[in-house]
This record gives C-alpha cells, sequence and structure tokens, in this order.
C-alpha cells in the first residue's frame, strides 16, 4: 500500500504507475497480484469474456445496464455518485457515466485493465475489496452501488455487504449480479430449470463445475460458493436494505434456442463458457490437482459444451435493494 503525504495508507492506488505490482504470471495466464482470493486472470481473454456477458446481460436487462428504480435513485438535482466494485475492463461503468453525465461514476478493480479514454465524469481506483478495510469514501457518499461477478473474489461476502450499506446514502440503490456456480441443464420448460439433471450428473460439465465449487471452498482463501443464490437472504440480514428484489435470469448455453434473442444470448454464453474452461487452469493446479487430470476435466468440460446431450444452461442471480433511511 502507498502512504499518502500525512503517512496514512492509501487504499485507493492509482492505476497509472508500477503497473508490474498488479500483475503476475502463471501458465502463461496473467494473474491479479494483488489478489490470493480471486481465481480467474485478468489478461485478454478475460476481458474478452467479461464483454461477453456484459452484452448478454443487456440482452437479459431488455438492451439496459441495470435493473430497479435505478433513475429514481439517480434523479438529479444535486451531484450523483456511482460505484461500481470489481469493475473489471470498465464497460460498465463506462457506458453508466455515458447514460448519466450528470452522474460521477467510480470503478474500482484489484487489477489495473480499465481503458485509459473514459469519460470525464468516470474514474477508476485500484484496491483490493478482499481486505479488511473500510473504503475511504464518508458515509453516504453514493446514490447507487454495482457488484457484478465479485463474489468469488471475495472471502466475506456479508462484510462487503455491510460496507455497501454504509457507503450509500438512505434511498441509495444496490444492484447485485452474480452467475450460479452450479450447472443447471434445461429438461422441461414448465418445469423451470432444475439443478444438475441424472443425466449430467456424470458429465464432464457437470465435473467440471463441482471441481472449480470445491477448489474454492477448500482453499485457505476460500469463498462461499452459495453466495449467487443467497444475495436477497445476505441483504437482508446486514438490515440496512429494505424493497429487496430478487431476480434469477436462466441462460441458455449454445445454438439450441428458436427465439432470435434467446439464440442470441445463448450464443454469447457459450462464447463466455468457451473461455471460463482454460481460465479455470491457474485454480485447479494450485489446489494441487495433476496437471493429466486438470487436462481430463477441461477436456470433458469442452466436449460437453461442443456436443452436448442435453440443453445447458447457466443461472444469473440479480437482487436490487433501497438503503433504508436512517
Ligand atoms: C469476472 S470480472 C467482472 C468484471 C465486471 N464486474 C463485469 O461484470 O464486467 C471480476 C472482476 O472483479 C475483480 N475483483 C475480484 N476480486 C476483487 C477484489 N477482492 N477487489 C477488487 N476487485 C476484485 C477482478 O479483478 C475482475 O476484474
Amino acid at each position: 500500500m502507498l502512504n499518502d503525504s500525512a503517512g496514512n495508507p492509501d487504499l485507493l492506488l492509482s492505476a497509472g504507475d508500477q503497473a508490474d505490482q498488479f500483475f503476475r504470471s502463471e501458465n502463461g495466464r496473467l494473474m491479479a497480484a494483488m489478489s490470493d482470493t480471486y481465481p480467474l486472470p485478468v489478461d485478454k481473454d478475460e476481458h474478452k469474456r467479461s464483454e461477453l456477458h456484459h452484452r448478454l446481460l443487456q440482452f437479459v436487462f431488455s438492451g439496459k445496464n441495470y435493473l430497479g428504480p435505478v433513475k429514481e435513485a439517480l434523479q438529479f438535482g444535486q451531484k450523483r455518485r456511482i460505484l461500481d466494485l470489481g469493475t473489471g475492463k470498465g464497460h460498465w461503468a463506462v457506458e453508466m457515466a455515458d447514460e448519466f453525465p450528470r452522474a460521477d461514476v467510480i470503478g474500482i478493480d484489484i487489477a489495473p485493465i480499465q481503458p485509459a479514454y473514459v469519460p470525464p465524469n468516470c474514474q477508476f481506483e485500484i484496491c483490493n475489496l478482499d481486505e479488511d478495510l473500510v473504503l475511504p469514501y464518508l458515509d453516504g457518499t453514493f446514490d447507487f452501488i454495482h457488484a457484478r461477478s465479485l463474489h468469488i473474489g471475495i472471502q466475506d461476502y456479508p462484510r462487503l455487504l455491510q460496507e455497501i450499506g454504509r457507503l450509500l446514502r438512505p434511498g441509495g440503490l444496490v444492484l447485485l449480479v452474480e452467475p450460479d456456480l452450479f450447472p443447471v441443464a434445461e429438461r422441461d420448460q414448465s418445469t423451470g430449470p432444475i439443478k444438475t439433471t441424472n443425466s449430467m450428473a456424470d458429465s464432464g460439465w457437470s465435473t467440471l463445475w463441482s471441481t472449480f465449487r470445491t477448489c474454492l471452498q477448500d482453499r485457505e482463501c476460500s469463498v462461499d460458493v452459495d453466495v449467487p443464490s443467497r444475495l436477497g437472504v445476505l441483504l437482508a440480514k446486514t438490515e440496512m436494505f429494505e424493497d429487496i428484489t430478487v431476480k434469477q435470469a436462466n441462460v441458455p448455453v449454445g445454438f439450441w434456442p428458436g427465439d432470435p434473442t434467446l439464440l442470441t444470448i445463448g450464443q454469447l454464453q457459450w462464447m463466455d463458457y468457451e473461455l471460463l474452461i482454460p481460465a479455470l487452469l491457474n485454480l485447479f493446479l494450485s489446489q494441487g490437482i495433476p496437471q493429466e487430470e486438470v487436462d481430463v476435466i477441461i477436456g470433458q468440460a469442452q466436449h460437453d459444451l461442443y456436443y452436448p446431450t442435453v440443453p445447458l444452461m447457466a443461472h444469473i442471480h440479480i437482487a436490487y435493494a433501497s438503503k433504508r433511511p436512517n
């Protein structure tokens, strides 16, 4: 951590300098050096995957970057502030800054991978949200806080929600979006998606996901793999939020849907997963799984993605809520 002139630790580092300190190379992939918890690379393939996921969610959210009463939370009259936690390449932050030019948007990440040229009302900071820290913003600084696909980098997600509650002004809005870590295969449209069907139970696809979950849980810096399906419960437990709304998007994977919009979503999710599978290599190896076994797990999951025996589905959890009045 850098210190400011008063000797206080500067929690938010500037991304411009000392870029090397933010990255380490592992088996040909660039990883974030600031966090042992976040298990995925932060390199070009991951940027591509994040963009695919970003575009996919815009289809799911009917062309928007959010769900919930965002415009109400950002009603103008005075300067508004938006915070994007785990901003990645900053696609969401930049587009929100464009859509809400009178709001200041701040994106925070462990890796300085954001573009240099951004709207004047958008800025990025580097910070590890997994450390036992309180972000250097006053209580009630933000009107809207967004955290998407972040939970696998956070050991104590309930603590993060407490911090989000502190940072939001009363009436401010939080929006959480987290993909499920359980494979979901569509069996019957009428009964909706179910967790791992019998026909998927022994598949390479299922093994990939169970290995992913076991590795995340068994590490010293373990994360709770059930966070996505418990977003609403966890928000309620803080006792800081009201009007908690929980939604689930059941996303097709691949080229099977007949509906053109679902087909586009399915293709985007398929391309996302094609990039995700090899991105898990370093996590699996770091947990002591032998290389040959990792190769089999990855190879069989790729096979199931390319030649699925049942239509695959993904499951994305969404929750939004307002900060209670004081
Ligand atoms: C899968 S990407 C999602 C990026 C972005 N939220 C999106 O949806 O496009 C997850 C991002 O969270 C960041 N991240 C993970 N753990 C973090 C932590 N403890 N503190 C700050 N950022 C973190 C990663 O560096 C990565 O850029």
